[in-house]
């Protein structure tokens, strides 16, 4: 395993994302938690909605179970999506009162006294950054959260953020050799071509400017959960370039999948979903393979795109 710094916390490169274990058992998670522990990931990613809270609730348990120690891991969670008591979204809230109501929800789900990065899930376009600004010190003074960041947010919206104090550490942004929106527009600018579209405005450069670790989320998934890009049938050419890559590399090809999103200089992490011990094992092998400059190039236009 391979490891960055997130401010002063050193967190592994491939982080285990907690978002699919509600419909799991304890055991299960349990499993999965001490394949990743083992193959050196140290790094959570959860938050309040994931499962209605059932998420948390279930790893704050098994961390407890596994006698893990507190400073060992990089625990993760989130905020700011507003849901009924069915998971319908009713909307986004970064209001001081919601951040604050939903950190306590947190640490009490989780067993623990702190949170080390608390990200906020999708832009609130209502939000008043002082506000969000007076609840994160809140927050850090009162020793209840470490660090913070965002998800999903284009530069102009850190911006807005940083205008009012808040420091963010981190963006969480989706990535995957089937969603390149972040990197399509940087290769098409100034072009009349769908590709040219900044449908993340300019937040990948703007994230390495200021030194923001950008974490990929969904790196299996294309679309918005449409399904898997290991879907040989639906992708056979970048199933084949991956195949290639990973007997080269002795190494799985969804292990390509993730190496591949490392190997850009703006993803410090990515956070898989995988529930499956030996998925997990498989894919930690990605934090340390280096692909070329050429093979990062060649997956990229495995998928059917193209280069100006
Ligand atoms: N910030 C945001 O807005 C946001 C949005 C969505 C997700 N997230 C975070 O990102 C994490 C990952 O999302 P995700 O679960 O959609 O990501 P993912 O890692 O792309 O998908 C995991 C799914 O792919 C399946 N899969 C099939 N073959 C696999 C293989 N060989 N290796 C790994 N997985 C394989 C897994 O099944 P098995 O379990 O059988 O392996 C699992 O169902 C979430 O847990 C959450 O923490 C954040």
């Amino acid at each position: 395993m391979k490891y960055c710094m997130l401010k002063d916390m050193r967190a592994s490169r491939v982080v285990m994302g907690c978002m699919r274990i509600a419909d799991k058992t304890l055991a299960q998670t349990e499993k999965v938690m001490i394949e990743a522990l083992q193959a050196g990931v140290n790094m959570f990613d959860l938050a309040d909605v994931y499962g209605a809270g059932d998420c948390e609730r279930i790893f704050g348990v098994a961390i407890r179970d596994l006698e893990i120690p507190r400073k060992d891991y990089v625990l993760q969670t989130k905020c700011g999506i507003h849901k009924d008591a069915e998971g319908k979204i009713l909307g986004f809230d970064f209001s001081k009162e919601h951040i604050l109501a939903s950190v306590e929800g947190s640490l009490k789900r989780l067993n623990t006294d702190y949170i080390d990065i608390l990200l906020l899930h999708r832009p609130d376009t209502l939000m008043d950054p002082d506000e969000v600004a007076a609840a994160f010190e809140k927050l850090r003074e009162d020793g209840k959260v470490r660090a913070f960041g965002v998800c999903n947010m284009s530069a102009m919206q850190m911006q807005l953020l940083k205008g009012s104090g808040v420091e963010i550490i981190a963006n969480q942004m989706q990535f995957s050799p089937m969603h390149t929106a972040l990197v399509d527009s940087g290769f098409n600018v100034n072009m009349y071509k769908d590709e040219s579209t900044m449908r993340a405005g300019d937040c990948l450069e703007y994230c390495r400017l200021r030194g923001i670790s950008l974490q990929a989320w969904s790196p299996f998934q294309y679309g918005f959960f449409e399904g898997s890009i290991l879907d040989k049938e639906k992708f056979p050419a970048l199933n084949a370039e991956l195949e290639h890559l990973a007997e080269k590399y002795d190494c799985t090809p969804a292990a390509i999948v993730l190496a591949w999103i490392l190997r850009h200089p703006a993803f410090a992490q990515t956070v898989t979903g995988t529930t499956s011990p030996e998925h997990m094992k498989e894919l930690c092998r990605a934090a340390d393979i280096t692909l070329t400059r050429e093979e990062w190039y060649s997956l990229y236009l495995s998928t059917g795109k193209k280069l100006p």
